[in-house]
Protein backbone atom coordinates (compact mmCIF):
# COMPACT_ATOMS: atom_id res chain seq x y z
CA UNK A 1 0.00 0.00 0.00
CA UNK A 2 1.44 3.66 -0.62
CA UNK A 3 1.99 5.49 2.05
CA UNK A 4 -0.13 8.76 2.98
CA UNK A 5 1.87 12.06 2.66
CA UNK A 6 1.49 12.50 6.33
CA UNK A 7 3.68 9.77 6.65
CA UNK A 8 6.00 10.27 3.42
CA UNK A 9 6.63 13.51 5.65
CA UNK A 10 7.14 12.07 9.18
CA UNK A 11 10.01 10.01 7.52
CA UNK A 12 12.34 13.06 7.88
CA UNK A 13 13.77 14.25 11.44
CA UNK A 14 14.32 18.08 11.23
CA UNK A 15 15.12 18.43 14.93
CA UNK A 16 18.52 16.30 14.32
CA UNK A 17 21.66 18.21 14.83
CA UNK A 18 23.89 18.36 11.69
CA UNK A 19 26.09 15.20 13.37
CA UNK A 20 23.06 12.93 13.56
CA UNK A 21 21.16 14.44 10.56
CA UNK A 22 20.01 12.87 7.26
CA UNK A 23 19.35 14.29 3.82
CA UNK A 24 15.41 14.51 3.34
CA UNK A 25 14.25 10.88 1.99
CA UNK A 26 14.22 10.22 -1.85
CA UNK A 27 10.55 9.79 -1.65
CA UNK A 28 10.62 14.08 -1.62
CA UNK A 29 13.11 14.23 -5.01
CA UNK A 30 10.45 11.63 -7.01
CA UNK A 31 6.62 11.56 -5.34
CA UNK A 32 4.05 14.23 -7.37
CA UNK A 33 2.46 14.44 -4.14
CA UNK A 34 5.38 16.22 -2.45
CA UNK A 35 6.06 18.60 -5.62
CA UNK A 36 2.40 19.68 -5.68
CA UNK A 37 2.73 20.50 -2.14
CA UNK A 38 5.87 22.67 -2.79
CA UNK A 39 4.04 24.51 -5.25
CA UNK A 40 1.64 25.68 -2.85
CA UNK A 41 3.56 25.84 0.27
CA UNK A 42 7.06 26.69 -0.79
CA UNK A 43 6.40 28.35 -3.90
CA UNK A 44 3.01 30.15 -3.54
CA UNK A 45 4.46 31.11 0.06
CA UNK A 46 7.51 32.94 -0.53
CA UNK A 47 9.38 35.51 -2.45
CA UNK A 48 10.30 34.92 -6.22
CA UNK A 49 12.66 36.67 -8.16
CA UNK A 50 10.86 37.35 -11.43
CA UNK A 51 12.72 39.96 -13.17
CA UNK A 52 15.61 42.91 -12.81
CA UNK A 53 14.91 46.40 -12.17
CA UNK A 54 16.32 47.54 -15.21
CA UNK A 55 13.56 45.86 -16.82
CA UNK A 56 11.00 47.46 -15.61
CA UNK A 57 12.42 51.38 -15.27
CA UNK A 58 10.28 53.40 -16.78
CA UNK A 59 6.38 53.96 -17.13
CA UNK A 60 4.98 50.73 -18.95
CA UNK A 61 7.80 48.40 -19.20
CA UNK A 62 6.31 44.84 -18.08
CA UNK A 63 7.81 41.04 -17.53
CA UNK A 64 5.54 38.39 -18.00
CA UNK A 65 6.32 35.17 -16.45
CA UNK A 66 5.06 32.17 -14.68
CA UNK A 67 5.47 31.24 -10.76
CA UNK A 68 4.04 28.31 -9.36
CA UNK A 69 1.99 27.56 -12.34
CA UNK A 70 0.50 31.10 -11.89
CA UNK A 71 0.82 33.81 -14.81
CA UNK A 72 1.82 36.95 -13.32
CA UNK A 73 2.97 40.60 -14.54
CA UNK A 74 4.77 43.09 -12.86
CA UNK A 75 4.45 46.65 -14.62
CA UNK A 76 5.68 49.93 -14.29
CA UNK A 77 2.66 52.31 -13.60
CA UNK A 78 3.02 55.70 -14.80
CA UNK A 79 3.14 57.08 -11.37
CA UNK A 80 6.20 55.39 -11.11
CA UNK A 81 5.04 52.55 -8.92
CA UNK A 82 5.68 48.85 -9.51
CA UNK A 83 2.93 46.63 -9.69
CA UNK A 84 2.21 43.21 -9.97
CA UNK A 85 -0.72 41.15 -11.08
CA UNK A 86 -2.30 38.02 -12.03
CA UNK A 87 -1.81 37.82 -15.55
CA UNK A 88 -5.74 36.41 -16.06
CA UNK A 89 -8.32 38.05 -17.79
CA UNK A 90 -11.01 38.87 -15.59
CA UNK A 91 -13.41 38.07 -19.37
CA UNK A 92 -12.61 34.81 -20.16
CA UNK A 93 -9.24 34.04 -18.59
CA UNK A 94 -6.69 34.57 -21.48
CA UNK A 95 -3.15 35.79 -20.46
CA UNK A 96 -3.67 39.43 -21.13
CA UNK A 97 0.24 40.57 -21.56
CA UNK A 98 1.54 37.41 -24.19
CA UNK A 99 5.08 38.95 -24.65
CA UNK A 100 7.93 38.14 -21.94
CA UNK A 101 8.46 41.98 -21.58
CA UNK A 102 8.35 44.91 -23.38
CA UNK A 103 6.61 48.35 -22.94
CA UNK A 104 3.20 48.94 -23.06
CA UNK A 105 0.69 52.27 -22.44
CA UNK A 106 -2.05 50.10 -21.99
CA UNK A 107 -2.65 46.20 -20.95
CA UNK A 108 -4.36 44.68 -24.33
CA UNK A 109 -6.37 41.32 -23.81
CA UNK A 110 -5.91 39.84 -27.34
CA UNK A 111 -8.89 37.32 -26.86
CA UNK A 112 -11.98 40.04 -26.98
CA UNK A 113 -9.91 43.16 -26.72
CA UNK A 114 -10.60 44.22 -23.17
CA UNK A 115 -8.57 47.09 -21.94
CA UNK A 116 -6.62 47.05 -18.66
CA UNK A 117 -4.58 50.45 -16.99
CA UNK A 118 -1.05 50.09 -16.15
CA UNK A 119 -2.39 50.35 -12.34
CA UNK A 120 -4.62 47.02 -13.27
CA UNK A 121 -7.37 48.77 -13.40
CA UNK A 122 -10.12 47.96 -15.87
CA UNK A 123 -10.96 51.31 -18.36
CA UNK A 124 -12.85 49.53 -21.44
CA UNK A 125 -14.59 46.12 -22.74
CA UNK A 126 -16.00 46.16 -26.57
CA UNK A 127 -19.53 45.23 -26.54
CA UNK A 128 -20.93 45.21 -23.35
CA UNK A 129 -23.86 47.39 -23.47
CA UNK A 130 -27.03 46.28 -21.19
CA UNK A 131 -24.36 43.34 -19.44
CA UNK A 132 -26.76 44.03 -15.79
CA UNK A 133 -25.11 44.16 -12.47
CA UNK A 134 -21.52 44.43 -13.72
CA UNK A 135 -19.00 46.93 -11.40
CA UNK A 136 -16.02 47.87 -13.43
CA UNK A 137 -14.42 49.18 -10.44
CA UNK A 138 -14.74 44.89 -9.12
CA UNK A 139 -12.80 43.96 -12.47
CA UNK A 140 -9.47 44.78 -12.54
CA UNK A 141 -6.33 42.59 -12.78
CA UNK A 142 -6.07 40.64 -9.76
CA UNK A 143 -2.94 42.41 -7.68
CA UNK A 144 0.16 40.38 -5.94
CA UNK A 145 2.79 41.83 -3.81
CA UNK A 146 5.76 42.91 -5.26
CA UNK A 147 9.05 44.46 -4.28
CA UNK A 148 12.73 45.25 -5.02
CA UNK A 149 15.94 44.43 -3.01
CA UNK A 150 18.93 45.54 -4.82
CA UNK A 151 18.55 45.00 -8.43
CA UNK A 152 15.88 42.40 -8.41
CA UNK A 153 12.20 42.03 -8.63
CA UNK A 154 10.35 39.53 -6.36
CA UNK A 155 6.66 39.23 -6.06
CA UNK A 156 4.75 36.47 -3.22
CA UNK A 157 1.67 34.73 -4.11
CA UNK A 158 0.53 35.01 -0.46
CA UNK A 159 -1.30 38.04 0.68
CA UNK A 160 -0.18 37.80 4.06
CA UNK A 161 3.71 37.32 3.69
CA UNK A 162 6.14 39.13 5.68
CA UNK A 163 7.91 41.66 3.73
CA UNK A 164 10.76 40.81 1.03
CA UNK A 165 13.49 42.59 3.61
CA UNK A 166 12.01 40.60 6.41
CA UNK A 167 11.95 37.38 4.71
CA UNK A 168 16.07 37.78 3.16
CA UNK A 169 16.94 38.81 6.44
CA UNK A 170 20.66 38.79 7.15
CA UNK A 171 21.10 38.58 3.73
CA UNK A 172 20.30 42.55 3.07
CA UNK A 173 22.80 43.85 5.16
CA UNK A 174 25.83 41.55 3.88
CA UNK A 175 24.95 42.58 0.46
CA UNK A 176 25.09 46.37 1.11
CA UNK A 177 29.39 46.00 1.06
CA UNK A 178 29.62 43.79 -1.96
CA UNK A 179 28.68 46.64 -4.61
CA UNK A 180 26.67 44.59 -6.63
CA UNK A 181 25.15 47.92 -8.16
CA UNK A 182 28.14 48.46 -9.76
CA UNK A 183 27.62 45.42 -11.73
CA UNK A 184 25.44 45.28 -15.12
CA UNK A 185 23.43 42.68 -16.54
CA UNK A 186 25.39 40.98 -19.80
CA UNK A 187 23.45 37.95 -20.95
CA UNK A 188 21.47 34.78 -19.53
CA UNK A 189 21.58 30.73 -20.41
CA UNK A 190 18.61 28.67 -19.85
CA UNK A 191 19.05 25.18 -18.77
CA UNK A 192 16.60 22.50 -18.54
CA UNK A 193 18.04 19.51 -16.70
CA UNK A 194 16.61 15.83 -15.73
CA UNK A 195 16.56 16.36 -11.87
CA UNK A 196 14.07 17.37 -8.86
CA UNK A 197 14.97 21.19 -8.35
CA UNK A 198 16.01 20.25 -4.95
CA UNK A 199 18.89 18.08 -5.93
CA UNK A 200 20.34 21.25 -8.02
CA UNK A 201 19.82 23.27 -4.57
CA UNK A 202 21.32 20.12 -2.72
CA UNK A 203 24.53 19.96 -5.49
CA UNK A 204 24.90 23.69 -4.65
CA UNK A 205 24.59 23.69 -0.99
CA UNK A 206 27.77 20.85 -0.24
CA UNK A 207 30.07 23.22 0.97
CA UNK A 208 32.37 22.88 -1.64
CA UNK A 209 32.61 19.01 -0.74
CA UNK A 210 31.96 18.18 -5.07
CA UNK A 211 34.50 20.62 -5.89
CA UNK A 212 37.94 18.87 -6.10
CA UNK A 213 36.06 16.07 -7.63
CA UNK A 214 33.95 17.69 -9.99
CA UNK A 215 35.55 21.01 -11.03
CA UNK A 216 39.33 20.22 -11.37
CA UNK A 217 39.29 23.64 -13.33
CA UNK A 218 37.46 26.24 -10.69
CA UNK A 219 39.24 23.78 -7.80
CA UNK A 220 42.83 25.27 -8.91
CA UNK A 221 42.13 28.90 -8.39
CA UNK A 222 39.74 27.99 -4.69
CA UNK A 223 41.61 27.45 -1.38
CA UNK A 224 39.52 24.70 -0.82
CA UNK A 225 40.76 23.84 3.07
CA UNK A 226 39.56 27.20 4.01
CA UNK A 227 35.82 27.22 2.76
CA UNK A 228 33.78 28.97 4.78
CA UNK A 229 29.92 27.78 5.26
CA UNK A 230 27.37 30.41 7.24
CA UNK A 231 24.07 29.27 7.44
CA UNK A 232 21.53 32.92 9.17
CA UNK A 233 17.56 33.16 8.59
CA UNK A 234 16.75 31.24 5.16
CA UNK A 235 20.15 31.80 3.41
CA UNK A 236 23.47 30.25 3.38
CA UNK A 237 26.90 31.98 2.25
CA UNK A 238 29.73 29.47 1.11
CA UNK A 239 32.67 31.55 0.64
CA UNK A 240 36.33 30.74 -0.67
CA UNK A 241 39.52 32.53 -0.60
CA UNK A 242 40.76 32.87 -4.33
CA UNK A 243 44.58 31.59 -5.14
CA UNK A 244 46.63 32.30 -8.31
CA UNK A 245 46.64 29.28 -10.53
CA UNK A 246 48.52 28.15 -13.80
CA UNK A 247 45.96 25.12 -14.23
CA UNK A 248 43.73 26.60 -16.58
CA UNK A 249 43.98 29.60 -18.61
CA UNK A 250 40.40 30.62 -19.01
CA UNK A 251 39.12 30.08 -15.00
CA UNK A 252 42.12 32.35 -13.63
CA UNK A 253 41.58 35.01 -16.24
CA UNK A 254 37.74 35.30 -15.34
CA UNK A 255 37.77 34.04 -11.78
CA UNK A 256 39.57 36.88 -10.07
CA UNK A 257 39.55 38.44 -6.71
CA UNK A 258 40.34 37.50 -2.79
CA UNK A 259 37.29 35.84 -2.44
CA UNK A 260 34.56 33.64 -4.17
CA UNK A 261 31.01 34.48 -2.62
CA UNK A 262 28.57 31.61 -3.31
CA UNK A 263 25.29 32.87 -1.40
CA UNK A 264 21.74 30.36 -1.61
CA UNK A 265 18.44 32.51 -0.61
CA UNK A 266 15.91 30.27 0.58
CA UNK A 267 14.42 28.30 -1.39
CA UNK A 268 15.42 28.96 -5.05
CA UNK A 269 17.84 31.54 -5.61
CA UNK A 270 21.72 31.80 -5.58
CA UNK A 271 24.00 34.54 -6.28
CA UNK A 272 27.88 34.14 -6.85
CA UNK A 273 29.92 36.92 -6.88
CA UNK A 274 33.66 37.06 -8.13
CA UNK A 275 35.88 40.58 -8.36
CA UNK A 276 34.04 42.77 -11.23
CA UNK A 277 31.30 39.15 -11.85
CA UNK A 278 27.96 38.13 -10.70
CA UNK A 279 25.93 35.18 -11.87
CA UNK A 280 22.21 34.63 -10.35
CA UNK A 281 20.68 31.24 -10.38
CA UNK A 282 16.86 30.47 -10.45
CA UNK A 283 15.89 26.88 -9.95
CA UNK A 284 12.51 26.38 -11.37
CA UNK A 285 10.82 23.05 -10.60
CA UNK A 286 9.59 21.17 -14.01
CA UNK A 287 7.31 18.33 -12.57
CA UNK A 288 8.65 16.13 -10.46
CA UNK A 289 11.53 14.87 -12.48
CA UNK A 290 13.59 18.03 -14.36
CA UNK A 291 14.36 21.56 -13.42
CA UNK A 292 14.93 24.37 -15.55
CA UNK A 293 17.49 26.53 -13.94
CA UNK A 294 18.29 30.41 -15.38
CA UNK A 295 21.73 31.70 -15.28
CA UNK A 296 21.93 35.33 -15.30
CA UNK A 297 25.44 37.19 -16.00
CA UNK A 298 26.60 40.25 -14.86
CA UNK A 299 29.66 42.19 -15.20
CA UNK A 300 31.35 45.33 -14.33
CA UNK A 301 31.96 46.43 -17.75
CA UNK A 302 29.55 45.54 -20.54
CA UNK A 303 30.84 47.27 -22.92
CA UNK A 304 31.94 46.33 -26.26
CA UNK A 305 35.25 46.58 -25.38
CA UNK A 306 34.70 43.85 -22.59
CA UNK A 307 32.51 41.44 -24.69
CA UNK A 308 34.75 38.76 -25.58
CA UNK A 309 36.48 38.37 -22.07
CA UNK A 310 32.48 38.35 -20.56
CA UNK A 311 31.50 35.56 -23.10
CA UNK A 312 34.61 33.92 -22.40
CA UNK A 313 33.54 34.09 -17.98
CA UNK A 314 30.44 32.86 -19.36
CA UNK A 315 31.79 30.17 -21.16
CA UNK A 316 33.65 29.22 -17.72
CA UNK A 317 30.56 29.00 -16.00
CA UNK A 318 29.13 26.81 -18.78
CA UNK A 319 31.94 24.39 -18.03
CA UNK A 320 31.02 24.06 -14.76
CA UNK A 321 27.27 23.79 -14.95
CA UNK A 322 27.45 21.09 -17.88
CA UNK A 323 29.78 19.02 -14.60
CA UNK A 324 27.35 19.67 -12.77
CA UNK A 325 24.72 18.21 -15.02
CA UNK A 326 25.77 15.66 -15.25
CA UNK A 327 26.12 14.65 -11.45
CA UNK A 328 22.77 15.83 -10.99
CA UNK A 329 21.38 13.56 -13.37
CA UNK A 330 22.74 10.59 -11.73
CA UNK A 331 21.17 11.50 -8.54
CA UNK A 332 17.93 12.01 -9.93
CA UNK A 333 18.14 8.10 -10.97
CA UNK A 334 20.10 6.67 -8.10
CA UNK A 335 17.07 8.37 -6.03
CA UNK A 336 14.52 6.18 -7.90
CA UNK A 337 16.20 3.21 -6.73
CA UNK A 338 14.92 1.15 -4.21
CA UNK A 339 18.88 0.86 -3.00
CA UNK A 340 18.95 4.45 -1.40
CA UNK A 341 16.30 6.11 1.11
CA UNK A 342 17.93 8.62 2.47
CA UNK A 343 22.01 9.91 2.56
CA UNK A 344 24.27 10.98 5.40
CA UNK A 345 25.86 14.59 5.71
CA UNK A 346 29.12 15.73 6.44
CA UNK A 347 29.26 18.21 9.28
CA UNK A 348 32.62 19.82 7.49
CA UNK A 349 30.51 20.21 4.12
CA UNK A 350 26.98 20.25 4.37
CA UNK A 351 25.25 22.25 6.77
CA UNK A 352 23.70 24.46 4.02
CA UNK A 353 22.20 21.19 2.72
CA UNK A 354 20.81 20.61 6.73
CA UNK A 355 19.60 24.37 6.65
CA UNK A 356 17.89 23.67 3.16
CA UNK A 357 16.29 20.36 4.25
CA UNK A 358 14.90 21.78 7.65
CA UNK A 359 13.45 25.33 5.86
CA UNK A 360 12.07 22.68 3.38
CA UNK A 361 10.17 20.28 5.92
CA UNK A 362 9.14 23.17 8.01
CA UNK A 363 7.29 24.77 5.40
CA UNK A 364 5.75 21.23 3.95
CA UNK A 365 4.43 20.15 7.53
CA UNK A 366 2.89 23.56 8.16
CA UNK A 367 1.46 23.11 4.53
CA UNK A 368 -0.50 19.81 5.28
S1 LIG B 1 -10.60 36.87 -22.23
FE1 LIG B 1 -9.74 38.82 -22.22
S2 LIG B 1 -11.14 39.97 -23.35
FE2 LIG B 1 -12.08 38.04 -23.29
FE1 LIG C 1 29.25 22.30 -8.83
Amino acid sequence: MRSSIEQVLSTYDDRAPLSQASTIPATWYVDPRIAELERLSVFSKTWQLVARTDQVQSSGQFVATTVAGEPIVVVRGNDGILRAFYNVCRHHAAAVVTQPCGQAALLHCPYHGWNYGLDGSLKGMPEFEGVENFDRAQNGLVPILVETWECFVFINLDNHAVPLAEFLGGLVKRFVPLGITKLHYFDRRTYNINCNWKVFVDNYLDGGYHVPHLHKALNSVLEYKQYTIENEDRYCLQSSPMVSSEMDAATSATRQGDRAWYFWQYPNFMINLYQGYMDTNLVLPDGVDRCKVIFDFYFDDVSEAAAERNRQSIAVGERVNDEDVGICESVQRGLHSRAYGAGRLSVRREAGEHLFHRLLSEDLKRGL
